[in-house]
Order: structure tokens, then sequence, then C-alpha cells
């Protein structure tokens, strides 16, 4: 595992109208990579951005790195679009799919990572030869669907079950936790064994961005 603790700034709490600006701002603000929230309206309720705006992204100069959640009924479609885009990392949810080993080596075939994640009431089920194809776990402290949710503490005893499974199987892969994380329980998901850690809200509900990161930062510490 890294020793720095990676933010992970969701977007989907940006200003829509300002994505390339909001973009910049908060990895300036101390933000390390771009979580890229895709939504289809069939997997979840909502629907939000494809391939489309991660090259818009691209374009407007952002050149950390983009991870993209896939919130969407099938994955397999939105490896291409998003390699052409420069997407880094593509984490799609396994129930969507009936093969996802297959799916892991189409995504690192195109030079993106592959990550796997699991909602609230999903428990990850991973063999050994899928285990070998993964970059990220994403453990999801809410229902995928919308950002500005209440983090469920259950997913606390869930990162320490991924924890001992990354320790046991290949420590390089990324422990991510994806929804309601704040200044209150930022702490709590370190301390449980994240490194990867997703925030929407609390990042972009303030006006003072940097302000806000080290806080959160000095909090994860603690
Ligand atoms: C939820 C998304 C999250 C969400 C996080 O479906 O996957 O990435 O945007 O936002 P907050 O931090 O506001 O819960
Ligand atoms: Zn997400």
């Amino acid at each position: 595992m890294p020793n720095k603790t990676i933010f992970a700034a969701s977007i989907l709490s940006a200003d829509f109208a300002n994505l390339g600006h909001e973009s910049q701002d908060i990895l300036s603000a101390g933000a390390d990579v771009i979580h890229f929230d895709v939504m289809d309206h069939h997997f979840v309720p909502n629907l939000t951005f494809g391939a489309h705006i991660c090259t818009a992204l691209r374009n407007y100069g952002i050149t950390a790195e983009i991870d993209v959640h896939l919130m969407v009924t099938d994955p397999e479609k939105y490896i291409a679009p998003f390699a052409k885009a420069g997407a880094n990392r593509l984490t799609f949810h396994p129930i969507t799919v009936s093969d996802p080993i297959t799916l892991c080596k189409k995504i690192h075939d195109t030079g993106m990572q592959a990550g796997l994640a699991y909602n609230p009431d999903k428990s990850i089920e991973i063999s050994d030869e899928l285990f070998s194809m993964i970059d990220m776990i994403l453990i999801m402290s809410v229902f995928a669907g919308f950002g500005g949710q209440k983090f469920i503490p259950a997913s606390l005893e869930k990162i320490s079950t991924a924890k001992k499974l990354i320790d046991a199987h290949n420590p390089k892969i990324l422990l991510g936790i994806d929804g309601g994380i704040n200044l209150d329980n930022i702490a709590q998901v370190t301390k449980a064994g994240a490194n990867f850690i997703v925030m929407g809200s609390a990042l972009f509900d303030v006006d003072d961005y940097k302000k806000r990161i080290d806080e959160l930062r000095n909090a994860s510490h603690s």
C-alpha cells in the first residue's frame, strides 16, 4: 500500500457548468485525483456524464489521474471510449457483468487500471484469479447513485475485511472508500485501512477548498 492517503475529488458535487475550472481548483487545493462518477440512469436512477466530458477535461489541461467509477449496466461498452478520452482507471460493479476477469483483461489491454466496486449490500467475493487482475477495491459507504448521502457505519468493518484480503493477496491494490466521507469520519476510514478516499460534498460544499483539504488531511492522520 502507498504511504500517502490519496484524496480523490468526486466532481459529482462540483459546479457542472464549470467542470474544467472546478477540477483545476480542487487539484490546486491539494486533491490528488479526479473521481469521475458515470451513472447511466439504469444501474442507478441518476444520469451524469460520459467519456466526452473526460476528453473535455483533458483538453482543458487536467493532467491528474482520472479515476472513473462506472455505475452502469454494461461497463464493457465504456472501455474503449474512456481509454481514448485519457482515463487512468475504470472501476465497475462486478454484479453488472458475468465475467469480471475478462472485463479486467479488456481494461488492462487499453493501458488503464481496473477496479471493483461493492455497494453496501454486496459482500466482497473475489477469486484468486480475479484478485491478480485488479488494481483497486472500492467500498461504497453509501448506495451508489447520488452525492451527499450519509456514511453507513457498517462500511468500516468491510474496509477491515478488504484490507486483510488485500494484504494477503497483493498489498499494492488500492483500497478505496466512497460515500459520505467528511471531517467526522475520515480518521475512522483511514484507520480501518482505506488509502484512497473519495469525497464529493465534503470538498465542494465550501468556499475555501484548500482550507477544507488541509483540515481533512489533518483529520485523516489523527
Ligand atoms: C455515489 C458516488 C460518490 C459520491 C461521493 O454514487 O459514487 O462518488 O459522489 O459523494 P459524497 O462524498 O458527497 O458522498
Ligand atoms: Zn463514486
